[in-house]
């Protein structure tokens, strides 16, 4: 059983969409393993006038009871407390920090307390300097905040929203929210990589040809267009959840397995990704927009509600990043992602280079063609590992066969996988801080991204260029044959 937890829980915009999806399924899921039982409270705060019990029906009601019974989701939600709140109004804040300081009296949770913002972005700088202002810090206890992602819009705007916050708030306890950062095949690129050693002993540009992460979505914007518009591919997906990727593929191994080790890492290989010149986005990024798809009757994006009819947002970005260190030099690594693919799919497909040395390139044994070997590293949907080596099928004589070696794990073990916003508030609960990003990796994943955003925003590109149920513009595959390389996931190769 988990080591109960104490703390009051605030949670600003907490009648909102990501509190009813994600949060409170979340904590319930903590609620029933035990991290939280008696001594926890959690504060909802928005505009509209809720009352508690109004709130606690509407924390049940999203509570999936998979794992709970009645009973135990409503003695969960005699946790819950409401209380309207503006974010500007500064007397708020001062009923605000009453109501926490009560709950911690009632609930005996240890003067700790999680501020998590579940707010538009505009309004983070706004929460915590008057978190500041209105000294609702405890002094005794931790004090811990959680900020939804995105983090900026770029790097300018990620500095000031970063010394605001870091007015009132350590380093150590901020918790920047990347929730690819708490899928568990994410989670587990550090252990494939670090304990395995014929692995580790491969992991660089020796051996490896080029590195593909893919990022891929069927699904349109949808409900998401208005925001969407504000943001596009490169902001969504790129600046955080495939760096995210790329670093824990990519950085050195720390010296021991610590947040702040592996943040180092992970910001020192940030630090080394090339920059590129206007001529080089262009050489080294590609950008695509869907357009309509007459045969399934979908729209394509500019059709969309809050999209503008010449809106030049993308919805996908392949590129080609460059890392300058001894390890990667001159190893490509490819990012993709994009909306309406033809397949939903998260992975990493690491490509070796053919030995050099092919000693069945005789006349005896013509026929001996080996193929790259792969390793993919699959996290979405099905997660698992798959190595694709060459081999001889028996009666065939030395003829090669690409055969694959598949590990998924078994369907028990996946049942009880957790959710990333699960595991994500255990380690906010616990105050782990690896599966977070700190401001460093922020900083330089920033500095990189912007570089292909200033480009892109001097340049009209010619939107729509790619139809739904594809794997983006023909310039995409293009990026990789110029190459010699190709995308290992794709038509021919869909598991
Ligand atoms: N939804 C997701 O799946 C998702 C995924 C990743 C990241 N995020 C991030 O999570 C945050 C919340 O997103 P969301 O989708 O949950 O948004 P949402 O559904 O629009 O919720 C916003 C919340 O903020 C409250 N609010 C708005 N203005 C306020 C004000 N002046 N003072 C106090 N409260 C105010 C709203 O309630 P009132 O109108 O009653 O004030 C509501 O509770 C955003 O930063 C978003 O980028 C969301």
């Amino acid at each position: 059983m988990a080591q109960e937890q104490r703390l009051i829980f605030i949670i600003f915009g907490g009648s909102g969409d990501l509190a009813h999806r994600k949060l409170y399924p979340a904590l319930f899921k903590l609620y029933v393993k035990g991290y939280l039982r008696q001594h926890f409270a959690v504060i909802g705060t928005a505009r509209r006038q809720w009352s508690h019990e109004y709130f606690r029906q509407t924390v049940m009601e999203s509570v999936v009871a998979d794992i709970g019974d009645q009973e135990q989701i409503a003695s969960f939600a005699q946790h819950f407390y409401y209380q309207s709140h503006d974010v500007n109004d500064a007397e708020h804040y001062i009923a605000l920090k009453k109501l926490s300081a009560q709950l911690n009296d009632q609930y005996s949770a240890g003067n700790n307390q999680v501020f998590y913002m579940a707010v538009a972005p505009k309004f983070f700088g706004t929460v915590a300097s008057h978190i500041n202002s209105e000294h609702l810090l405890n002094e005794q206890g931790f004090n811990r905040l959680v900020i939804e992602k995105p983090f900026g819009r770029d790097l300018a705007s990620a500095k000031a929203l970063n010394d605001s916050i870091s007015k009132t708030f350590a380093e150590d306890q901020i918790y920047r929210i990347d929730h690819y950062l708490g899928k568990e095949m994410v989670q587990a690129l550090p252990i494939i990589r670090f304990t395995n050693p014929l692995l580790a002993a491969v992991w660089n540009n020796q051996y490896i040809s080029n590195v593909q992460i893919t990022l891929s979505e069927t699904l349109g914007v949808g409900e998401r267009a208005g925001y969407y518009e504000t943001a596009g591919t490169l902001r969504d997906m790129i600046q955080n959840h495939a760096l995210q990727i790329l670093g824990l593929i990519a950085m050195d191994r720390p010296a021991e397995f610590t947040a702040s080790a592996i943040h180092d890492q992970k910001s020192k290989l940030f630090s080394q990704l090339q920059l590129y010149s206007a001529e080089q986005v262009d050489q080294n990024f590609v950008r695509g927009q869907y357009g309509p798809d007459a045969k399934e009757y979908q729209q394509g994006y500019r059709e969309a509600d809050n999209v503008a009819d010449d809106s030049n947002t993308e919805t996908f970005v392949a590129g080609k990043i460059l890392i300058d260190n001894d390890t990667w030099q001159g190893v490509p690594f490819y990012v993709r992602s994009g909306k309406r693919l033809r397949r939903k799919a998260t992975r990493v497909d690491i490509v070796f280079k053919p030995e050099a040395n092919n000693i069945f390139a005789t006349k005896l044994a013509k026929i001996v063609r080996p193929r790259p070997v792969v390793l993919s590293l699959v996290i979405e949907p099905k997660q698992g590992i798959q190595l694709l080596l060459n081999a001889t099928t028996p009666g065939n004589g030395l003829r090669t066969t690409l055969d694959e070696l598949r590990f998924q794990p078994p369907a028990a073990s996946l049942a009880d996988s957790q959710e990333a916003y699960e595991k994500l508030l255990i380690d906010i609960v616990e105050g782990n801080q690896t599966n977070f990003t700190n401001w460093s990796e922020q900083y330089y994943t920033w500095r990189f991204i912007d570089r292909i955003r200033k480009r892109w925003d001097e340049v009209q590109p010619d939107f729509p260029n790619y139809c739904s149920n594809t794997f983006g513009p023909e310039a995409s595959d293009q990026l990789l044959k110029k190459d010699s390389h190709e995308w290992i996931f794709g038509t021919d190769y869909l598991e």
